[in-house]
């Protein structure tokens, strides 16, 4: 892995691995992944290099991830994209704005996708990924948590969609969920006033599961994950899919969908 440290814990190399590329750490735990944005001094800005990172970590998960947790070192979750991409020289390595819009159209597209390669696949079926979000989540920050499962959140979250208030649209695969969890008239006002969600509000339109204590957020995340991991894997594996597919079926095809996976489960668990 290309800039990445890597050491064993404990002496065993199956107890604990901790890697870090591109300022993202990730360190597995046993069934347990996390992935912490860490360049605090910076407010966890996130480059190309980051969601190459992230979209690196998904490729290569071990086997046995069952619940990725990602968090943000520092006061602020993240601060989103690096704001030097608004200036001419760029992201050292990794260019600019301006040299994004120079570029064809083929290799544009590319460059998105790999870029939403980074968030994606934190949806798969056979995890449960949770954002700890504390502080600031502007603009990818905020999409990031998006991509997760779920959000535990610290009580001064403030979430933002800032992109539309810098002639952006939110591309890093944010608007789905932020739809699907608050809402089109929510997602709306939330992304075309780039207004600020705070702690209360993200409870209460169902884009946060908890808030707690900043304090308490690491025991809040490490008792949800001990409920995830106390459920059978293939069963959560199965019902993760059910709940995925269940917006785009109709009620006949849903019920159609859950009759399959459980005969799959039943066969299992009895033959
Ligand atoms: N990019 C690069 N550096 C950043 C950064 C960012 N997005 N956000 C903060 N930093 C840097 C600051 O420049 C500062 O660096 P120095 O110490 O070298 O001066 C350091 O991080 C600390 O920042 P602050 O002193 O501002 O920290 P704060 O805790 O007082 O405030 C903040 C935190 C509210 C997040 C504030 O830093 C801020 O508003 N940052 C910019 C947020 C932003 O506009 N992000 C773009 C979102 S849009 C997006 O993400 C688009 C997309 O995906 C396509």
């Amino acid at each position: 892995m290309a800039g990445a440290q890597a050491r064993q814990r404990g002496g065993n190399a199956d107890e604990v691995s901790v890697t870090t590329e591109h300022g993202v750490r990730i360190e597995v735990d046993g069934e347990i992944a996390t992935i912490t944005l860490d360049r605090p001094e910076k407010r966890n800005a996130q480059t190309f290099a980051t969601w190459s990172a992230l979209a690196r970590i998904g490729e290569s998960l071990p086997e046995q991830v069952r619940v990725v947790v990602v968090k943000g070192e520092g006061p602020s979750f993240s601060a989103g994209i690096d704001l030097r991409m608004f200036t001419p020289e760029g992201v050292p390595g990794q260019g600019s704005f301006s040299s994004a819009a120079k570029s064809d159209d083929v290799t544009f597209e590319q460059r998105m996708r790999q870029a939403q390669a980074g968030f994606l696949w934190l949806r798969r079926p056979e995890i449960v990924s949770i954002a700890a979000v504390q502080g600031h989540a502007i603009g990818a920050g905020f999409q990031l948590a998006l991509s997760c499962d779920l959000r535990i959140v610290a009580d001064d979250v403030s979430f933002c969609m800032k992109e539309p208030a810098l002639g952006l649209v939110p591309d890093l695969t944010g608007t789905k969920p932020l739809v699907e969890l608050v809402g089109l008239a929510k997602a709306i006002d939330i992304c075309l006033t780039a207004r600020t969600v705070h702690a209360d509000e993200a409870m209460r339109i169902g884009l946060a599961e908890k808030v707690v204590a900043g304090g308490d957020l690491d025991q809040a995340v490490r008792d949800k994950v001990a409920q995830l991991l106390a459920v059978n894997r293939d069963a959560a594996i199965a019902t993760k899919r059910l709940l995925q597919g269940a917006q785009g079926r109709s009620l006949e095809e849903q019920c159609a969908a859950e009759r399959l996976e459980q005969a799959a489960r039943i066969k299992s668990l009895f033959t």
